[in-house]
């Protein structure tokens, strides 16, 4: 199963993807978690990409596509996997639709959490995450207990780019830029929509629904 999770800023992607990885065993690959990885480790890729994840700005296509392309030949792909956060721009998702064809392969769905913008800002601003596994938290909707992750025991923190000022550029950027691939997957009839307002393991079960009638 080959499936990219599309949605706005906290539509609840992180959130989703670690459900579906487990549930259909395939990993998630989050392009925010690797560049956050490489953030902490301080590599040349995570000093070029903090200076426009900062500020809320896409990191240019160029790094971010052969990023991905290199993940996406690794072993543990050979099965299917679950892109968050890529593509985020046409040139993209023409550069994924090149890498498929390339292999005789084809996406199975691209599948949309859709969650108004007046949503966003209170779930962004409540988020912890976890440094080490990239699992999402929030204060009042789904609290870490004692502050801890559940998956892996590290302690949560908050993002540097959840301050409020960075979310709205951020929510800017991804009507400016990712909004057109609503309308790029459309076409291809390969857009599914799953509406993110209700609660976390409701959203879930839509999900599975769609994902077990796209299979
Ligand atoms: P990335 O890490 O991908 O951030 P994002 O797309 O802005 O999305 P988020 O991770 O903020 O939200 P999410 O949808 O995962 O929501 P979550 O599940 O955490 O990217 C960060 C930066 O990296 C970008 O700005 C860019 O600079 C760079 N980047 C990444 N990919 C790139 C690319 N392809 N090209 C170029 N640059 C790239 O949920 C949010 C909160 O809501 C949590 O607190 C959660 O607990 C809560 N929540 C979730 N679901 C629900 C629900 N149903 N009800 C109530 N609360 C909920
Ligand atoms: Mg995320
Ligand atoms: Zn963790």
């Amino acid at each position: 199963m080959k499936i990219i999770l599309l949605g706005p800023p906290g539509a609840g992607k992180g959130t989703q993807a670690k459900s579906i990885s487990n549930r259909y065993s395939i990993p998630h690959i989050s392009t925010g978690d690797i560049f956050r990885k490489n953030i902490s480790e301080n590599t040349p890729l995570g000093i070029e990409a903090k200076k426009y994840i900062d500020n809320g700005q896409l990191v240019p296509d160029e790094v971010t596509i052969n990023m991905v392309k290199d993940r996406l030949q690794q072993d543990d792909c050979k099965n299917g996997y679950l892109l968050d956060g890529f593509p985020r721009t046409v040139s993209q998702a023409e550069s994924l639709q090149g890498f498929l064809k390339d292999r005789d392969e084809s996406l199975d769905t691209a599948l949309l959490i859709e969650v108004p913008r007046d949503f966003i800002l209170e779930r962004m601003t409540g988020r912890r995450v976890c440094p080490s596994c990239g699992a999402s938290y929030h204060v009042k909707f789904n609290p870490a207990v004692e502050g801890k992750c559940e998956l892996c025991g590290s302690e949560v923190v908050q993002r540097k780019d959840d301050t409020e000022e960075t979310v709205q550029e951020r929510l800017d950027v991804y009507e400016r830029q990712t909004q057109p691939l609503i309308d790029f997957y459309k076409e291809k009839n390969l857009l599914s929509v799953v509406e993110g307002t209700k609660a976390i393991n409701e959203v879930f079960e839509s999900i599975c629904d769609i994902l077990g009638s796209v299979k």
